[in-house]
């Protein structure tokens, strides 16, 4: 894992690029950035169909000490679902969501940085809503080698250092 030169604490995004080798190493990078996280908060994951954003989603769960995060799965007939741990979890899924004004029926204001920690998949829609967010991004590099970029923009705090994935699989860099 490397940490983008210059990244540091201020105005600047801090920067995480890490290589997974496995769901479960997925998984894990996941539960680790969701023990850093501080309430409230918002976690956007962007990355094609089956790159693993559900995958990073029920680690962080995890990482929130949710007791079963087995029970994660992407909402298919509501807009979030909702799960407890050390705060209350949304778990958002913006693909079946198209355009601004279906985009505002969703009513993400109403928790969304606000309350919990808001998981939202596809947070690729809500970039220009400037929130003080942590992105990460998902790219499937074939079979399961997948690499995740994790930017905490300005103002989104972690409460400790996060450590990514230890050095589980090889380092990449910038
Ligand atoms: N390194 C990896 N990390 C995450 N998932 C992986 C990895 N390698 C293989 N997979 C597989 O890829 C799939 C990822 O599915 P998942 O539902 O997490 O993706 P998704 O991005 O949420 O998909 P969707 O766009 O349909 O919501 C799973 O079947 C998982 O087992
Ligand atoms: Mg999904």
């Amino acid at each position: 894992m490397s940490r983008a030169p210059g990244a540091s604490a201020g105005r600047k995004s801090s920067v995480w690029i890490m290589g997974s080798a496995s769901p479960q190493e997925t998984h894990e990078i996941g539960r680790r950035l969701g023990g850093v996280l501080t309430v409230p908060g918002v976690v956007l994951l962007s990355g094609m169909l089956g790159s693993g954003k559900t995958t990073m989603a029920r680690g962080i769960a995890h990482g929130l000490g949710m007791a079963d995060p087995t029970r994660v799965h992407s909402p298919s007939f509501t807009i979030a679902n909702i799960y407890h741990g050390r705060c209350t979890i949304y778990h958002v899924d913006l693909y079946r969501v198209h355009g601004r004004r279906e985009l505002r029926s969703v009513g993400l204001e109403d928790f969304c940085g606000k309350d919990g920690i808001t998981i939202v998949e596809w947070g690729e829609l809500l970039k220009d809503a400037d929130l003080a967010a942590v992105e990460v991004f998902l790219e499937d590099k074939g079979k399961e080698s997948r690499t995740i970029r994790i930017e905490c923009h300005p103002g989104a705090v972690l409460g400790r250092p996060f450590s990514g994935n230890g050095g589980l699989t090889r380092e990449s860099s910038l």
